[in-house]
């Protein structure tokens, strides 16, 4: 195998991408330039990247990449992929106040920031913090940034003791210990996935919690498992009013914003 085309016809997953990512060619060139033969280290880099794709590793830990809302973010298997359905997120939170409200959020859980960074650089009079429990996700948080946010890591709310916000957002893990899902997760980091037998772990923590940190009818905003909603509903029921319940893209129910009593 020596040109484009020849690996273009292998049939090898995700070759067109891994192709683009090697010899930073565009679809379009690949097909203009089919007949480029690869360098003996163009074709070791991609040899290897074809072999980690086979054997399971996600394409965005091999290109270190993946787009969110209207950006690009780094990503290392220290943090979560980020998901389509977490956009829903960022469209709920763009709604809540008006035009140049300077809204002081926190977004809990950052991974690799894409939360924070999207909202900052959405609305940079915004005041952000962003705090995860992993410091080797919070660096790849960092190298995201476009705006100042301020990075803290520790266990949840430790790392903001005393603070208050008009908008707590958080995509806390919510998958329950043992299901049979995760078995096609295997390379991302557990901590970012698991949550106890129900899944429900960090959200009940986060949901007691939220109001000793919200202002004076401050919102939180959090992504759930597709069959938690009803639980979650009853829990926010407690502190919250308000509770408005979203679905992502795929009709499945997603996410739900809640306003401290
Ligand atoms: C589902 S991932 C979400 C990452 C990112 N916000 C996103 O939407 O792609 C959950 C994140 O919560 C963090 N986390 C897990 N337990 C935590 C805890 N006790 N305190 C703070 N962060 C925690 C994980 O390190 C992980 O980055």
């Amino acid at each position: 195998m020596n040109t484009i085309q020849d690996y273009l016809s292998s049939g090898a997953i995700d070759i067109a991408p891994l192709l683009s990512l090697v010899l930073n060619k565009t679809n379009v060139e690949l097909v203009t330039h089919s007949n480029y033969p690869l360098t003996f280290l163009e074709k070791q880099t991609l040899d290897d990247f074809i072999k980690q794709r086979t054997n399971g590793t996600p394409f965005s830990y091999i290109s270190g990449k993946k787009g969110f809302y209207h950006l690009d973010f780094n990503v290392t298997p220290d943090t979560l992929i980020p998901r389509p359905e977490t956009e829903l997120l960022i469209d709920i939170a763009l709604d809540l106040f008006p035009k140049n409200y300077p809204c002081k959020l926190l977004d809990m859980g950052t991974g690799s920031g894409i939360i924070a960074v999207t909202l900052a650089d959405k609305n940079p009079n915004w005041q952000v913090t962003a705090t995860d429990y992993s410091s080797k996700a919070l660096e790849v948080a960092k190298s995201n940034t476009t705006r100042t946010i301020e990075f803290l890591q520790g266990n949840w709310f430790d790392p903001v003791a005393s603070q208050q916000f008009d908008l707590i957002i958080s995509n806390p893990p919510y998958i329950e210990e043992g299901d049979a899902y995760l078995d096609d997760l295997t390379y991302e980091p557990i901590s970012a996935l698991t949550a106890g037998k129900d899944g429900l772990d960090d959200i009940r923590t986060i949901i007691n919690q939220a109001p000793n940190y919200l202002s004076k009818s401050g919102f939180l905003l959090l992504e759930h498992g597709y069959d938690q909603q009803a639980k979650i509903v009853e829990l926010l029921s407690i502190k919250f009013t308000n509770i408005q319940k979203f679905k992502d893209y795929n009709n499945m129910d997603r996410s739900i914003l809640a306003q401290k009593k």
